[in-house]
């Protein structure tokens, strides 16, 4: 279920808090990460490349979540970061993340963005197409620099996701397609140019993946690649990333495998093919975002309105909805929910939660069971931590929550809820 206590005046905790108490103290919609669970699915990955003896680099995807106070919980947690913006770059920098384990990712990277990369000596910049080849060449003959580099590729795997977030298909804006030469192409201005130092390749199959058989089929498909490249130019790679994208449970329907199998399952077939290609075992990288943060955070909404249709549906509605959980309104994402001074009272009924933006897609869960419930209550949505915040916005003008950490008893504001005048701080007057 979802790795969260309830307390002993039978209300729901997080990171050894009660929920009541943060709600009250700093308003709803609040987020909550419970630290705790980001080091330990941070560990999961990181200590089994240990146990295994690979070498190892677990990133983690800062587009899930990031803020300075995370980027700092990753720092500590020995991770790496996966950064895909200036706005990733910069929040990494602010919170004094070693710059040589940064890796920068985009399909659009700015000349602005790569000349920050590169100035700050960051660990990797991830090529995806060749305009991102040129312009990098550019900048590190005008700054006189070298920087390490990975190809991106889009090996033309199928995940069964939904389409918005598929990845790594061929029919995909990422990367350099496999199938159709482009690769070979990108390895020919990478593989002896004087000032990229190509490093290996990365694939990225899709995200929310349940099975560890679509990673050893992403490997071997690196692989095949890898294969024509020794034979043709002697190119041995010294990194392998096989990106993110290991499925978490947000309902029952979902059955995420513990994390230790992804890496056992990646390096077995890294060790096995490289092996057969008579290489070195290449140092694995992977890129998880959804599974560091995805679990280990809730929302608290307060309750408000209700409006009952006889014999369709009664809609419960709480004050956030799409500006701070674009999921269901996007993808049609399901989470589970409970009444957070009563997590286990009996449910007596189906409700639907509304969210308060004018729109009517903001529904954020159809056909919730829930106890009796009344205006002032406070729902706690289950495993809100990626993707959550990081895609909020100020639909309708609402200010973006306020985000709490809390581990073992002890609780952090990181980020300030936004006010009115935050909302309205960039606009300016016509008439005056
Ligand atoms: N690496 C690359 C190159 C990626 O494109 C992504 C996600 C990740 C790593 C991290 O994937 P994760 O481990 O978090 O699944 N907004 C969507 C997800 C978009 C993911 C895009 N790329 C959602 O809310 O489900």
């Amino acid at each position: 279920k979802h790795p969260f206590e309830v307390n002993a005046s039978g209300h729901l905790e997080i990171g050894g808090i009660d929920a009541m108490e943060l709600a009250q103290k700093y308003g709803t919609p609040l987020y909550v990460y419970d630290v705790g669970i980001i080091r330990r699915n941070a560990r999961a990955f990181v200590e089994t490349f240990e146990r295994l003896g690979a070498k190892a680099q677990v990133a983690y995807a800062s587009k899930a979540f990031s803020a300075v106070a995370m980027v700092e919980v990753a720092k500590q947690e020995k991770l790496s970061l996966d950064v895909v913006s200036e706005g990733e770059l910069y929040t990494a920098i602010q919170a004094g993340f070693p710059t040589e384990k940064i890796h920068l990712h985009g399909n659009n990277k700015s000349r602005a963005e790569l000349e920050m990369a590169i100035e700050k000596e960051i660990g990797c910049i991830v090529v995806d197409n060749f305009y991102d080849i040129e312009l990098i060449g550019e900048i590190l003959e005008k700054e006189d620099k070298q920087i390490d580099v990975l190809m991106r590729v889009t090996p033309g795997i199928e995940s069964k996701t939904h389409k918005y977030i598929m990845t790594g298909n061929e029919d995909s804006k990422f990367g350099f397609n496999l199938a159709n030469g482009q690769a070979d192409q990108g390895f020919n201005l990478l593989h002896n140019h004087t000032r990229i130092r190509f490093k290996g390749i990365h694939c990225h199959i899709g995200s929310q993946i349940f099975e560890t058989d679509r990673f050893v089929v992403a490997v071997d498909a690196l692989f095949k690649q890898l294969e024509k490249w020794k034979e043709a130019h002697g190119f041995v790679p010294e990194v392998l990333n096989l990106g993110g994208g290991f499925g978490i449970r947000y309902t029952s329907n979902d059955e995420p495998l513990p994390y230790e199998h992804y890496v056992e399952s990646i390096y077995a077939e890294v060790v096995k093919q490289s092996e057969k290609l008579d290489i070195p075992v290449p140092e694995i990288w992977i890129e998880p975002g959804r599974s560091i943060v995805g679990n280990a955070a809730i929302t608290l909404y307060t309750i408000g309105s209700f409006k009952d249709i006889p014999g369709i549906r009664e809609y419960v509605s709480i004050d956030g909805g799409m500006s701070d959980n674009l999921r269901p309104a996007l993808y049609e994402a399901k989470y589970e929910a409970v009444i957070a001074d009563r997590p286990e009272a009996k449910q007596e009924k189906t409700v639907s939660i509304a969210g308060k933006c004018c729109e009517s897609g903001d529904m954020l869960i159809w056909d919730l069971p829930v106890p009796e419930i009344n205006p002032g209550d406070i729902l706690a949505v289950f495993a809100t931590g990626a993707y959550g915040y990081s895609m909020a916005n100020n639909y309708n003008r609402f200010g973006r929550p306020a985000v709490v950490f809390a581990e073992n008893g002890k609780e952090k504001l990181v980020i300030k809820r936004e006010t009115y005048e935050d909302v309205v701080k960039n606009d300016l007057s016509y008439l005056s």
